[in-house]
């Protein structure tokens, strides 16, 4: 179903009063904050193929930047280009010191648009920061520069019912000069947003397989369970690994004895075992996923079933398992069909290439809710007035 209720084409400045042709969930708000770009107010949606598009960089229009030096955070903008002006030095650069976020906006039936819990990525972008010696983005800044980039982007938001959305990269960077390995001096905080489709190739609830790494993403008491670009640069190789033989990708174990279930490169995993409870690894090294959180809260309080997280040992256990699912706001979740270790691929239940009722159910009620098409009885979704 398609329901795009905005025709209206409108480009400009942001100074126009465009109020009289929207509708009432579509106004522009004075945010008070300094707009260096004439603000695209296109309303009409780019031309782009929604259905077909693929996990990747589609630059949009606006990205919003604040900057922190001697302490204090400067009024953030929107800005046009996509490229930042980095110093040689910078500690991003050469000791990894930066961390980041992954959003989506979603369009809903009724023509809003829909941020999934987006204090929980702003709370771990904090952690991660801390973690990192960075400067916390305060709370109001964070929404504002992402309700800023959704704002100004409306345009490249997937209609409601193609399938993809927008996914939002909220980052935080170390700059300026810094030969030394100590904290940088300035940081950036910007968010850009694109368009995407499904992470995996095939849209919807597809079956994935995942092939257990030789390689560790994250030591013990490291930095696993925080969202920053070192974790994901030493796992390159291992996804490398993984499709080389066919899988989409890498299953890390944990790196102290290699036999309890991490995560995937980029997403939490959940079991459903015969005996109906859904699982999830208890680990101090993986990123405390908000898709995970959400769905093990569904499946307690909305399907009744009982929910653990403790540590999975993928060998002993893995004769238990009916359904394997790999969860996260790319992923969303995609159910594991089979996965290689030992020299040998081990399918999971007997769902084959299937998608299991478990994950299924799961899926429905999670998507349902981040659509907008449920009701969202615990006020997860954030709408940003446009
Ligand atoms: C390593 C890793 N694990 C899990 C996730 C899923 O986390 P979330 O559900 O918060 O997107 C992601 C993606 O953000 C990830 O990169």
């Amino acid at each position: 179903m398609h329901s795009e209720p905005v025709t209206a084409s409108l480009s400009g400045p942001a100074s126009i009063d465009i109020s009289t042709f929207l509708p009432d969930n579509r106004r522009p708000r004075d945010t008070g904050f300094i707009v260096d770009v004439k603000v695209n107010m296109q309303m009409e949606k780019k031309a782009l193929d929604w259905a077909n598009l693929g996990f990747q960089y589609q630059r949009t229009d606006s990205r919003y930047s604040a900057n922190w030096s001697q302490g204090s955070w400067n009024e953030g903008k929107l800005v046009g280009s996509e490229m930042i002006a980095v110093h040689e030095g910078a500690p991003s650069l050469h000791y990894a010191q930066q961390c980041f976020e992954g959003m989506k906006a979603q369009a809903a039936p009724d023509g809003r648009v829909l941020l999934f819990r987006p204090d929980l990525n702003c709370e771990r972008m904090s952690q991660a920061a801390a973690r990192l010696l960075m400067p916390a983005v305060p709370t109001e800044l964070f929404m504002h520069g992402v309700e800023e980039a959704v704002r100004a982007n409306y345009a490249w938001i997937p209609p409601y019912g193609s399938g993809a959305s927008l996914y939002i990269r909220p980052m935080l960077i170390g700059l300026g000069e810094n030969l030394g390995l100590k904290p940088a001096k300035e940081f950036e905080f910007r968010v850009f947003v694109s368009p995407v489709g499904p992470y995996y190739k095939q849209a919807g609830l597809s079956v994935i397989s995942l092939a257990v790494s030789d390689v560790d993403r994250a030591a013990p008491k490291g930095t696993g369970s925080y969202k920053v670009g070192a974790n994901y640069a030493g796992g390159l190789l291992a996804t490398k690994l993984a499709q080389e033989i066919g899988a989409n990708e890498a299953l890390y174990l944990d790196a102290r004895e290699s036999r309890y279930i991490d995560e995937a490169g980029s997403a939490n995993i959940l079991i459903s075992t015969e005996d109906g409870v859904l699982l999830t690894p208890k680990s101090d090294a993986i990123l405390p996923s908000i898709t995970r959180r959400s769905i093990m809260t569904l499946a307690a309080e909305e399907l009744g079933m009982s929910t653990e997280e403790r540590p999975i040992d993928l060998r002993a256990e893995f004769a238990t398992f009916q359904e394997a699912g790999a969860c996260g706001t790319a992923a969303v979740l995609s159910p594991i069909g089979k996965i290689w270790f030992d020299g040998q691929w081990n399918e999971v239940g007997d769902a084959g290439s299937e998608v299991g009722p478990t994950m299924q159910k799961v899926y429905d009620l999670l998507v349902g809710i981040q659509k907008g098409e449920l009701d969202d009885e615990r006020g997860w979704c954030h709408e940003v007035r446009i």
